[in-house]
């Protein structure tokens, strides 16, 4: 395991006309991502859950962040994945609902598996909902192939179970 706690890497992704900053999270963005996990998931991971998350040595958090004309950046978007050994697992992948279709979900999967690939990482997976047709076309469009079902793996409280589609993508 390598990397714990580094300070954030600004990422210029080139192209594409929108000058999009990818960076590690921080403690400090703490609160913007809560805000962006409640807009963007039934289910959104607790606070608690995001703060140990950024302790974990295999556990990566990228921010995608548009730069304002005012000044400062507005985050879009968010990817938390691990590395274990030679494996990506996707955990997470959101972009603020009214910045959709943009182009940030695209981005942030490209600066994962670019992590992937650069700690030597052979494969990726996931976990995706049997209904989230945006997520598993976004996954299809880098490659990742259905390989599994998980039955009733997404339970909560007062909804009907759902399946996940279990995706690989070998690099
Ligand atoms: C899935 C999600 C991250 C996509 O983010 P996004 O920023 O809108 O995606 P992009 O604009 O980069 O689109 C990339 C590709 O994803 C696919 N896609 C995105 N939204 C789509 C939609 N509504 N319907 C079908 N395909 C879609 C397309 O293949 C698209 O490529 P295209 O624009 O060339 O057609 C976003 O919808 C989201 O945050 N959903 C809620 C959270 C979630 O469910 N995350 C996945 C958990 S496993």
């Amino acid at each position: 395991m390598r990397r714990m706690r580094e300070e954030p890497r600004p990422m210029e992704r080139a192209g594409e006309g929108t000058p999009f900053v990818i960076r590690r999270m921080t403690r400090e963005d703490l609160p913007a991502v809560m805000e962006l996990e409640k807009a963007s998931f039934r289910n959104p991971w607790s606070f608690e859950l995001l703060q140990r998350e950024l302790n974990h040595d295999w556990s990566v958090i990228f921010l995608l962040e548009e730069p304002l004309p005012e000044g400062g950046r507005r985050l879009l978007g968010i990817s938390i994945f691990w590395i274990v050994h030679d494996e990506v697992h996707v955990l997470n992948v959101a972009t603020a609902p009214e910045h959709r279709r943009r182009g940030v979900g695209r981005r942030l999967m490209e600066a994962t598996l670019a992590e992937g690939q650069a700690r030597k990482c052979c494969l990726a997976t996931l976990e995706v909902r049997r209904s989230n047709e945006p997520a598993i076309q976004l996954y299809k469009s880098f490659g990742f192939r259905q390989v599994g079902v998980r039955p009733n793996y997404y339970v909560g409280e007062g909804e009907a179970p759902e399946d996940a589609i279990v995706m690989v993508l070998d690099f």
